[in-house]
């Protein structure tokens, strides 16, 4: 298994991810715009098959996470918690407060994810997200990251 930065060469395994993932999938055009503005944005592959990916934007005040998504094939062995983890640590390492996201009401997996991984519930968009038909409320969730963590890398004796 090995990390890289998502790039155009993800493209179609990452619309399959997406549009096996959601009722409402990203357009190729909405990722291409991800990777023009240059966000932080990993792909995890196996011998070249491309197992998740993350997304996000980060800024020093707070830093938002766009999109995560794993292939359906290996969910559930513990990869959108290890790239999530990479996400956070990233964030951090950047000098970023907290991360935030929006996540369907109706999406109890991706929930639960967070939820493990230290995001709290701090609030809902109504009708944030489209649907085929009508639209779906989102929870926002937030994750407050460890205060100094860049001062400690640069000004620890050792
Ligand atoms: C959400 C998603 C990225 C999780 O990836 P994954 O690799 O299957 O998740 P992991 O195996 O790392 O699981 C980590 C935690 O997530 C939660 N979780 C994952 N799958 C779950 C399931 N089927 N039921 C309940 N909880 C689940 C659990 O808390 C789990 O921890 P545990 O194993 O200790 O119970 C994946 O389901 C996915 O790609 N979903 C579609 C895209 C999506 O919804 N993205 C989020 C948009 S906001």
């Amino acid at each position: 298994m090995d990390y890289s930065y998502l790039d155009f060469s993800h493209l179609d395994s990452v619309l399959e991810i997406e549009r096996e993932s959601n009722p409402f999938p990203w357009t190729e055009r909405n990722f291409t715009d991800c990777l023009e503005k240059g966000y932080y944005s990993l792909a995890l592959e196996d011998n070249e098959r491309l197992i998740g990916f993350a997304i996000m934007a980060i800024s020093s005040e707070e830093s938002h996470l766009l999109n995560i998504g794993v292939n359906k094939d290996f969910r559930r062995s513990g990869y959108g918690e290890r790239i999530l983890k990479k996400m956070i640590i990233a964030a951090e390492v950047m000098g970023s407060k907290k991360i935030i996201l929006e996540v369907r009401v109706s999406n109890k997996i991706a929930y639960r994810l967070y939820e493990k991984l230290g995001f709290l519930e701090i609030g809902e968009r109504k009708k944030y997200y489209r649907l085929p038909e009508g639209r779906e409320d989102a929870y926002v969730m937030s994750k407050t990251l460890k205060k100094g963590f860049v001062s400690n890398l640069f000004f620890s004796k050792s």
